[in-house]
Parts: structure tokens; C-alpha cells; sequence
């Protein structure tokens, strides 16, 4: 397998951090992406025509994207561990993926309107209303975090995600100052092995 990748992006690090929970990691290998809001990189865009990262080559020819397409594949190619089958617990996970892709989302669009915009064009209420975004889906996250336990499935690797980018481009946040659960959470999850090799590189 071959995945178009930015080291930055959270979205890749969820499957990046998915396929070392499930054994996949070696083999799957890294083309890296130039990662931009408008900028397209051509050489995902042959394969992706939204020339998004992730996206993912499997080894019988087939492209797949966004990340949570990429992450049921490799949940199926590995023993399944990742997105429970039925019942509440496959609820539960889905949910909180689409939290943390939230808070992602919201993150990284926050992120391009200081990076990626010029800055005669930037508009502080949009930054303001996506940071917004952030600071209450960490509450709600914060409601949940308590009851996490050793959870390791696809919600909990997208929370550590988020977090991971929080603490990587908007360190001054302070997202853990009233959010002990889920600070005591991530440390203990951000230790894992799968955390530690995809971290993001030094900012
Ligand atoms: C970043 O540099 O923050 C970034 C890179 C790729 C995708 C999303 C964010």
C-alpha cells in the first residue's frame, strides 16, 4: 500500500496511527504530499481529482479516501479491533470519530486562514468561530474522556490525533487549563507506541 502523506496533517496520522495499532504500518509506504487548501498537489490529484491526504493505493489498484474510508480498510485488512461491529460500542466509536474529525477540521481551517490567506483577505471572525468550534467539542469531549479507560478503537485514536495537532500548531490554546479528564486521558494515551512514532515534526 502506498499513502499520500503531509507529517503534519492529523487526518494521515489517524491511519498512520490506526495501521501501527492493527500491525499494517510496514506495509504501507510513504509518498509525501504537498499539502495545500488551493495549491493542489498534481500527483494526488491523478488519483484523488479532491487532491486530498490522506489518500490511500491499495495493493490491488484501488484509491480510497478521506481518512475515515482509509481507516475502515485497514480495520478490515487487520483483525477488525479498531471500528466495533454492532451494538452501542460501534455507535459510541463512530460518534466520537466524527467529534475529533470536527475538531480537527475546524482546527486546520483556522490554521490556513493565518498560513494560506493573504493577509489582506483574512477575516478574524472566522478564526474565531472555528476556535470556537474547537473549545466545545473539547468540552464535550472532557464529558466523555472519564469513561474512556484503555479504550483503543478509532474514536479514541482520532481524539489522540486532534489533541496531538492542538498541541502542535495552537500550543498556546491552553485546551487542557478545566479539561483535567481529558489532559490525564491524552497523556496516557499520546505514550502509546503508535502516538510516539507518528508524532508530528517539530513546529
Ligand atoms: C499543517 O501543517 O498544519 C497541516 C498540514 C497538512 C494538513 C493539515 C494541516
Amino acid at each position: 500500500m502506498k499513502i499520500y502523506y503531509a507529517a503534519a496533517s492529523p487526518f494521515v496520522r489517524k491511519c498512520l496511527v490506526a495501521a501501527h495499532e492493527l500491525g499494517l504500518r510496514e506495509r504501507i509506504e510513504l509518498k509525501t504530499a504537498a499539502a495545500h487548501p488551493v495549491n493542489r498537489d498534481m500527483a494526488v490529484v491523478a488519483h484523488n481529482p479532491l487532491g486530498k491526504i490522506p489518500t490511500l493505493l491499495t495493493d490491488d489498484g484501488a484509491v480510497l479516501y478521506d481518512s475515515r474510508v482509509i481507516c475502515e480498510y485497514l480495520n478490515a485488512q487487520g483483525d477488525g479491533r479498531l471500528i466495533p461491529r454492532e451494538g452501542p460500542a460501534r455507535w459510541s466509536a463512530l460518534v466520537d470519530q466524527s467529534l475529533a474529525d470536527g475538531i480537527m477540521d475546524a482546527a486546520v481551517l483556522a490554521r490556513y486562514e493565518t498560513v494560506a490567506r493573504p493577509e489582506a483577505l483574512r477575516w478574524n471572525d472566522w478564526t474565531t468561530g472555528q476556535l470556537q468550534k474547537v473549545a466545545s467539542g473539547l468540552d464535550a469531549l472532557e464529558a466523555r474522556a472519564g469513561g474512556f479507560g484503555g479504550r483503543v478503537d478509532i474514536g479514541t485514536i482520532a481524539f489522540g490525533c486532534a489533541l496531538g495537532y492542538l498541541d502542535f500548531r495552537f500550543s498556546s490554546l491552553g485546551w487542557r487549563d478545566k479539561r483535567r479528564n481529558v489532559a490525564a486521558w491524552y497523556e496516557r494515551f499520546a505514550a502509546r507506541e503508535s502516538m510516539v512514532a507518528t508524532q508530528p515534526p517539530a513546529a
